[in-house]
């Protein structure tokens, strides 16, 4: 299988751009609003900092955790999960970008949910953190997309009358007013003029929906990106780009955020209650950091070159200045 580390160039990019920050505290990267496989423990292969996290039939490089707030008391502990890995198919390079809704296996959802991907968004949409490569940073809806935005998406999903609805009849509702209809502080955001375009609808409940993954799919895995581990993982959706060899590419299209609206039904449901119709907006990303790179990076400890790194499948080997150059990085000073 030609599925090879495209990300670990940049990981050894800000590793050495943080072994050469005078002071460095590893915990500043943990239990952040997007978490990585540095907090949920990912394997990563022996002697490299690179991650292979095999979950079901698929190995990741990277993951970002994102909590969905538990604002009704109804949601508690759901957390999307993005994973991500790059490939060689016989084709073209691909982009995989699979997200998973982690839940308590005791979790009885309320009257329903969908889940709205936004997968074609604006190069706007983006998070800026001190001097961090893109394959790091993070943040809030609210940072990469501006809070009136976020304010006017939930609104949209609100105002749709989906009484007596129910799985995808609700979903397709929800998607066709978010392609029929762009509020103007989301303007510059959406790749549409007049609507989102790539809206992506997938049902979260009931018959029509994706089931946890069982023991009997999971034997396979040596992986499970979530905490506690007793929580269960259901695969909603993949993206798949593709592009060129190039390292800008790989950083654009594997780092790239995906804005998801979750919409909860009203409903009660034994020990659940969402009196009103409830949505969430999260901004999902993958987060280039893992526990073995964390630990590399010690000030004065650069990590000497991985294999991966100095020869990426199909990427020509480039050297430190021009990855440092390719990603645009500083030196990172952390308060
Ligand atoms: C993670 O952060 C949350 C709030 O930001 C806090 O309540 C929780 O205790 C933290 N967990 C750990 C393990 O530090
Ligand atoms: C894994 O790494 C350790 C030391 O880092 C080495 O002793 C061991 O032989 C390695 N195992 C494999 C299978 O490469
Ligand atoms: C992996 O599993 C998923 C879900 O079970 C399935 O949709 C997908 O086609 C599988 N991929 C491969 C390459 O077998
Ligand atoms: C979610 O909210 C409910 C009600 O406010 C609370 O009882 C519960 O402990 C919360 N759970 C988590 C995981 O935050
Ligand atoms: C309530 O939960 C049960 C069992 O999980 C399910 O069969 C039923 O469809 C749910 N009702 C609604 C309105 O979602
Ligand atoms: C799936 O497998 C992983 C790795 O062996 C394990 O940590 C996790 O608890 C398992 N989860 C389930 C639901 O079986």
């Amino acid at each position: 299988m030609p599925s090879t580390a495209i990300l670990s160039l940049s990981l050894l990019t800000i590793t050495l751009t943080i072994a050469s920050a005078q002071t460095f505290d590893k915990t500043y990267f943990l239990n952040r609003t997007i978490q990585s496989c540095a907090d949920v423990q990912c394997p990563s292969k022996n002697t490299t900092t690179t991650v292979a996290c095999t979950l079901t039939n698929e190995t990741y490089t990277n993951v970002g955790l994102t909590k969905i707030p538990n604002t009704t008391g109804a949601l508690a502990g759901l957390t999307w999960v993005e994973a991500i890995v790059g490939k060689d198919l016989p084709d073209n390079r691909h982009f995989f970008k699979d997200f998973f809704l982690a839940s308590d296996p005791d979790f009885i959802p309320p009257g329903g949910a969908c889940a709205l991907f936004f997968s074609k968004i604006s190069s706007k949409v983006k998070f800026v953190e001190s001097t961090f490569p893109a394959d790091v940073t993070q943040g809030t809806c609210a940072q990469a997309l501006s809070e009136g935005c976020v304010a006017k998406m939930v609104e949209r999903a609100k105002g749709v009358e989906l009484k007596g609805l129910r799985g995808e009849e609700a979903c397709a509702k929800l998607k066709t007013a978010f392609e029929n209809g762009l509020d103007s502080e989301c303007a510059g955001f959406a790749t549409g003029t007049t609507g989102w375009t790539g809206v992506e609808a997938r049902v979260l409940t009931g018959p029509g929906a994706p089931k946890p993954i069982t023991p009997e799919q999971n034997a396979s895995s040596n992986c499970w990106p979530i905490q506690p581990k007793s929580y269960d993982l259901t695969r909603v959706m993949r993206i798949d780009t593709t592009g060129d060899g190039l390292i800008t590419t790989a950083l654009r299209e594997l780092f790239a955020i995906t804005p998801v609206l979750t919409v909860f039904l009203s409903g009660d449901n034994g020990t659940t209650v969402v009196k009103q119709p409830e949505a969430q907006l999260s901004c999902l990303k993958a987060i280039d950091l893992n526990e073995a790179s964390l630990a590399n990076m010690s000030p004065g400890v650069p990590e000497s070159g991985t294999k991966e790194a100095d020869g990426v499948r199909g990427i020509p080997a480039l050297s430190l200045a021009e990855l440092l150059a390719v990603v645009g990085v500083g030196l990172v000073s952390l308060a």
